[in-house]
């Protein structure tokens, strides 16, 4: 692999995956591996799902890609899905290929409607690969919200804390991160965040859900936003609708495509509402809604946060969080981490290591097994440290 420049800033330590199957990954010796990370978030149904790959094969067999004036009804077909599960009636859809991308698109569209050119974030968002978005010196402003996790109205944030006294009314748009937070797991408070989206509503700005991890069931519901009672005006999805194929969608509510009916808008990209992203996204989207998989997430979710949960000692496991599928383990130091990551990865189980933290992002297919399983080696390797 000496040819490839790794520049992602994590080591490669498998390096010869040869073959998948839902949840597990085997190397060349045979080796098997639960990812329990699902790729970089994305293989919702688990890797090589039969439904998907048979969408693609069919889809590629009649047509992949074609021009910005041609279409094929897939395209048609898969907007009207993800609108249905987004509950965007009457909005519309736009095919891309990645989650930075979905986002960006969102951003400019609000740019162009609200004529601002502030973009306002939490200061633990992630956002995309984008420049304009990692670079927060120009034209953001960052809520810091570390302050709201200790105040006493927790949950019930008041309008009038000092803390929302100083955003300013130029905001274009308030791009909403529902519980990533940079990887680290962390869900702000609902009444907070209805209350930032009711200040920089009233000065003109749209509300954009970043969904591109939290999307697509991972957090026990269809989108981390619905556990927050808004409405955002886009949604950016990506990752978990694509299965491990690069497919991401910017969706609009039918309000923000009437704006753009009135103002004319343009963006175009080489895979933009490509047939065979969009036959993938579909294809996703009816395997979860015909196998009740958020449900399933939801559930199945709850019962592993709850043991994992017990397995939290205030030593060598401090804190464990979650909602559905996305749960974090918080561990005593980066050292800790380091060690339970090279340990679960011996005993085959792949989570995401973020040093102190790891964590757990499955399959919404997962085998129940498999995480009882887990969750035993991880009690065993934690009572041995
Ligand atoms: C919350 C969040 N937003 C956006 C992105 C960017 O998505 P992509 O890597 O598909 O461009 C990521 C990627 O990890 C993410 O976690």
């Amino acid at each position: 692999m000496s040819s490839v420049l790794n520049c992602t800033g994590h080591e490669l330590r498998i390096q010869d995956v040869v073959r998948s199957d839902g949840a597990q990954l085997f190397d060349a010796a045979g080796k098997r591996y639960i990812d329990l990370e699902s790729g970089v978030w994305c293989t919702s149904l688990g890797h090589g799902d039969a439904r998907v790959n048979g969408a693609i094969k069919r889809q590629i067999d009649s047509i992949a890609h074609v021009g910005f004036c041609y279409s094929n009804d897939v395209v048609e077909d898969a907007a009207r899905s993800v609108l249905s599960v987004s509950g965007l009636t009457g909005g519309k859809c736009v095919f891309l290929s990645s989650g930075s991308e979905a986002i960006e698109l969102a951003r400019r569209i609000s740019r162009h409607l609200t004529k601002k050119h502030r973009s306002m974030t939490l200061h633990d968002s992630y956002l995309g690969s984008y420049s304009s978005f990692t670079d927060r010196s120009r034209n953001w402003f960052v809520f810091d919200w570390k302050v709201c996790t200790t105040c006493r109205h927790n949950d019930g944030c008041r309008k009038d804390c000092e803390q929302l006294q100083n955003i300013p009314d130029d905001i274009s748009e308030f791009i909403f991160e529902p519980g990533s937070s940079s990887g680290f797991v962390r869900f702000p408070p609902a009444s907070m965040i209805r209350n930032l989206v009711e200040i920089v509503r009233s000065n003109g700005a749209k509300v954009i859900a970043n969904e591109v991890t939290t999307g697509i069931g991972r957090t026990g519901r269809w989108f981390g936003h619905d556990h927050y009672e808004i409405e955002p005006d886009l949604i950016a999805i990506g990752k978990g609708i694509g299965n491990g194929y690069p497919v991401s969608v910017t969706a609009m509510t039918a309000h923000t495509t009437a704006q753009l009916a009135d103002k004319p808008f343009k963006y175009m990209q080489s895979h933009q509402n490509d047939p065979l992203g969009a036959a993938v996204a579909r294809e996703v989207i009816r395997t979860i809604v015909g196998n009740d998989l958020i449900k399933r997430a939801e559930l199945v979710g709850a019962t592993l946060l709850a043991e994992l949960q017990e397995l939290v000692d205030g030593d060598t496991i401090v804190d464990v969080r979650g909602r559905g599928f996305m749960i974090a383990v918080e561990l005593r130091d980066r050292a800790t981490g380091d060690h339970i990551y090279d340990e679960l990865l011996d005993s085959g189980y792949i989570v995401c290591n973020r040093g102190s933290l790891f964590r757990i992002d499955p399959p919404l297919t997962i085998d129940e097994a498999d995480l009882r399983s887990f969750t035993r080696s991880l009690s065993e390797i934690v009572r041995r440290h």
